[in-house]
């Protein structure tokens, strides 16, 4: 199990059906919340609803236990907590992910609390807590059919790309 993660609109989604063209199996984390029942709360009315990743972990380890087959990819922005051996994280510069939430009608304060959360590697740390081991792949100026080559050669250990050169951490300043 290798979870393909990544801030919202670092191109998971996109990404994921490039790997299946190459023949990956891909499975949703949000399908495998639903499916495995996984605890949800919404502290306050409005609010988005948070997943208890504790669960998630729990229930997806006994939900893998035995299971038989080649290379699952989990995809989605909780994928690392959901009992793979690896993450993929997916990165973008905070100026074209900006662009790319926009484009999803997305309001600024949405836009801006995952720009920020890329910035500060939120997804990164998350998934190096979380996983046995971290790749990162920067995703701002490649064909998705790119970022899936090199996600296939990170699975097939041909690639080594943690770190990335690539870290946002000055642009803080620029946004916030
Ligand atoms: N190299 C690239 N890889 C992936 N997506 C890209 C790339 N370049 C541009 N895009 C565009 O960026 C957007 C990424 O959206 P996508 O839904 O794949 O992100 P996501 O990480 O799955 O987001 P979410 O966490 O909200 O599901 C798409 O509109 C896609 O066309
Ligand atoms: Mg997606």
């Amino acid at each position: 199990m290798i979870a393909l993660t990544g801030t919202p609109g670092t191109g998971k989604t996109t990404v994921a059906a490039e790997l299946n063209r190459l023949g990956y199996v891909t499975v949703s984390v949000d399908g495998l919340i639903e499916e495995l029942g996984i605890r949800r709360s919404r502290r306050t009315e409005g609010e988005a609803i948070e997943v208890d990743t504790a669960d998630l972990r729990e229930k997806a380890l006994k939900h893998w236990k035995g299971f038989e087959g080649g290379t699952v990819v989990v995809t989605g922005h909780l994928s690392h907590f959901a009992g793979a051996t690896g993450s993929v994280v997916l990165r973008c510069h905070p100026q074209v992910l900006e662009k790319r939430l926009s484009r999803r009608g997305w309001d600024r304060e949405k836009i801006l609390e995952n720009v920020r959360a890329e910035v500060m590697d939120v997804v990164l740390i998350e998934a190096v807590e979380s996983t046995g081991w971290v790749q990162e792949i920067d995703n701002t100026h490649l064909e998705p059919s790119g970022t899936a080559a090199v996600v296939s050669g990170i699975i097939k250990g041909e690639k080594n790309n943690y770190p990335v050169k690539s870290r946002w951490a000055g642009e803080l300043e620029k946004w916030f």
